[in-house]
């Protein structure tokens, strides 16, 4: 019997709530597949501040680094927006991204015919969108020194970050791009900002020299404030997106919409070695949280993507997708992705639970 032992970190405001759903299809699932899963959950976030006075402890971190795979809910929360950078949850999520290493993240943005109507664009152009951002996770002005507050020559307050990316940081990244570009349709579009940034001048040009490497591959260049315009004009165009860290962060928030709500975009982070961290992307929607209301399918296709990409386990994660798709094939929606005609739920686990069962029984796969 395969064994694996995953750490759960739940999080905060909705994080506890998707997490849970997505605890329940990964055991489920395991029995189905004949795995072990071993779960280890751990604090991390406002809630890790508020019971240890620090948004990563180490013991955290060490059981995720001990760990096959790492699923995550989301951080953050009102109480603790005003805290000191040290000790905000968000500094505790990008101080587990880098102790992990996971320098990829991917983000893919599927409009599913099922929800080509809770799309805020027009079905003509938001039908059959299948695009992949592959953002930068370590480095950029997320992690960038200088950075801090200061006064200026005038003694006025000031605040300063720094965007550096060192030619290494730029090759490995590139090179996850053209790999995931190689798996799909073959063609990379590179965002960057070359036409002003320096360190976007050196990824243009590290990106363009590897592509002599992959000549199956079609790469493109863009620069970020078209591509937020195109990913609306035209979104088919795109096939794998490659791009920092902070034009990643947004883009994918942009693409989701295209899906229909942010409610269903999963991620995986991956590294060199060691086991990968799994998260939706969206954050943990204090407006909502602890009113059932949170749609769970970007947790639930995050554990799909552990499964796949963490773990190795395609069939496993492939009963999870298609659990999903005949959810909402059957009409569930949660608010986020309710349109009419559709049957209204606060949390979708019971179906998924039922269409995984059913799927067993009648050999659905
Ligand atoms: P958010 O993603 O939490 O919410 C944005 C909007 O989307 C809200 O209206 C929310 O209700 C809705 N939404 C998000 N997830 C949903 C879901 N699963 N189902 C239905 N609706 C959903 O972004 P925000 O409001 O800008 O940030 C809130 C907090 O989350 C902040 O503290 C922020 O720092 C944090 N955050 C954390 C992560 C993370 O943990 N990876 C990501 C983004 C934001
Ligand atoms: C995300 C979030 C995080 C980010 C924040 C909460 C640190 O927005 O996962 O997309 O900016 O990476
Ligand atoms: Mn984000």
């Amino acid at each position: 019997e395969r064994s694996y032992t995953l750490t759960l970190l739940p999080g905060d405001g909705i994080g506890p709530e998707v997490v849970a759903v997505a605890k329940d299809v990964l055991s489920l699932t395991a029995s189905l597949e004949g795995i072990k899963f071993h779960f280890k959950e751990m604090p991390i976030g406002g809630s890790a501040l508020d019971a240890t006075g620090v948004p990563l402890p180490d013991e955290t971190l060490d059981t995720a680094k001990g760990s096959d795979a790492v699923l995550l809910g989301a951080i953050g929360g009102y109480k603790w927006d005003k805290n000191e950078k040290h000790l905000k949850p968000e500094t505790g999520l990008l101080q587990l991204r880098a102790g992990l290493c996971v320098y990829a993240n991917l983000r893919p943005a599927v409009v599913l015919p099922q929800l080509v109507h809770a799309s805020t664009l027009k079905k003509e152009v938001a039908e059959e969108v299948d695009l992949m951002v592959v953002r930068e996770l370590t480095g950029g002005i997320y992690f960038g020194k200088p950075r801090g507050f200061g006064t200026n020559d005038n003694n006025e307050d000031i605040g300063f970050n720094t965007e550096v990316y060192s030619a290494s940081e730029i090759d490995r990244i590139a090179r996850v791009g053209f790999e995931v570009a190689r798996k799909r349709n073959g063609k990379l579009c590179s965002v960057d900002k070359a036409n002003v940034l320096e360190a976007s001048m050196l990824w243009r040009k590290r990106v363009t020299m590897l592509a002599s490497e992959y000549p199956d591959v079609e790469l493109s260049h863009m620069y970020v404030d078209n591509a937020a315009m195109q990913l609306i004009r035209d979104p088919k165009q795109f096939d794998t997106i490659v791009t920092n860290n902070i034009f990643g962060d947004i883009l994918s928030d942009e693409a989701s919409m295209l899906t229909g709500s942010i409610g269903m975009l999963p991620s995986a982070s991956i590294g060199e070695s060691g086991p990968g961290l799994f998260e939706p992307i969206h954050g943990s929607a204090p407006d909502i949280a602890g009113q059932d209301k949170a749609n769970p399918l970007a947790t639930v296709l995050s554990a799909a993507m552990l499964l796949k990409y963490g773990l190795g386990e395609e069939s496993a994660a492939k009963r999870i997708e298609t659990a999903v798709i005949e959810t909402l094939n059957r009409g569930f929606r949660t608010g986020d992705i309710f349109s009419s005609g559709m049957v209204f739920i606060y949390q979708l686990f019971s179906f998924i639970f039922f269409y995984l069962i059913l799927q067993f029984s009648c050999c659905y796969l």
